[in-house]
């Protein structure tokens, strides 16, 4: 009987919905925010050297995230072919993280070391070279294109605001250590950290 009122007004339907929607939402989020493990760096893990956050901000200016995804996901099937899981203190540095879900191409969480440099920038400059029958674009302009440092030590001075631990060093050494380094390389060595910093790694 009870049920049948609630079901005929639409009224208070809607306050229940929301009642119960933000009361489960709560119990799950409160947890989370007073977890260390959730906000604190896992072991092994650091703040993004400013040639690999430059190469981080190329991946997600060219969407990157719109085909791969970066959480390998707590089950077998996934484990077995990319590494360990992702963990939340992995990713306290990645601001926005970019675990995604759309797997057009494979997880990128553990790519790291696992391809040459050479492999990941022919792979970059044309994949189908290497892989026929590849969807992936092309992004062989990011040679031509150099870091702005400018930029960067602007990003890093904003990080460093936020609360991650860049030293005022290596800020100020920041712009000196892309002179010469194009976006290409910069996304390389992105790549090639990825996953690599955890100590568990297969
Ligand atoms: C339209 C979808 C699409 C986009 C956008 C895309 N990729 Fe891919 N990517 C793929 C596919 C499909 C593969 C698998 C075939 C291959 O290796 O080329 C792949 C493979 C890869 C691999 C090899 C992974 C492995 O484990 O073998 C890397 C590294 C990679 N992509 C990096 C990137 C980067 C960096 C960007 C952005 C600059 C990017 N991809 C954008 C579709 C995409």
């Amino acid at each position: 009987m009870r049920h049948d009122t609630i079901e005929r007004s639409v009224n208070l339907m809607m306050v229940l919905i929301i009642l119960a929607v933000s009361i489960g939402g709560l119990v799950e989020l409160i947890p989370l925010m007073y977890s260390s493990e959730a906000n604190e760096p896992a072991e092994g893990i650091e703040v993004y050297s400013p040639i690999r956050l430059a190469g981080r901000d190329v991946y997600v200016r060219e969407g990157c995230y719109n085909c791969h995804s970066q959480m390998v996901r707590p089950f077998r099937s996934e484990t077995e072919r990319y590494g360990p899981y992702t963990t939340a203190g992995e990713t306290v540095y990645d601001r926005p993280f970019q675990f995604g879900s759309k797997r057009t191409g494979p997880d990128l969480a553990r790519v790291g070391g696992r391809y040459s440099d050479a492999w990941q920038r022919l792979h970059l400059q044309n994949p189908r070279a290497l892989v026929p029958e590849s969807t992936m674009p092309t992004y062989a302009w990011l040679e031509d294109r150099p870091v702005d440092p400018e930029l960067l030590t602007a990003k890093l001075e904003t990080l460093q605001f936020l609360g991650d631990p860049y030293t005022d060093e290596q800020i100020a050494s920041a712009a000196a250590e892309v002179e010469g380094v194009s976006e290409m390389d910069a996304l390389i060595a992105y790549l090639q950290g990825l996953g690599t910093n955890r100590r568990n790694r297969r």
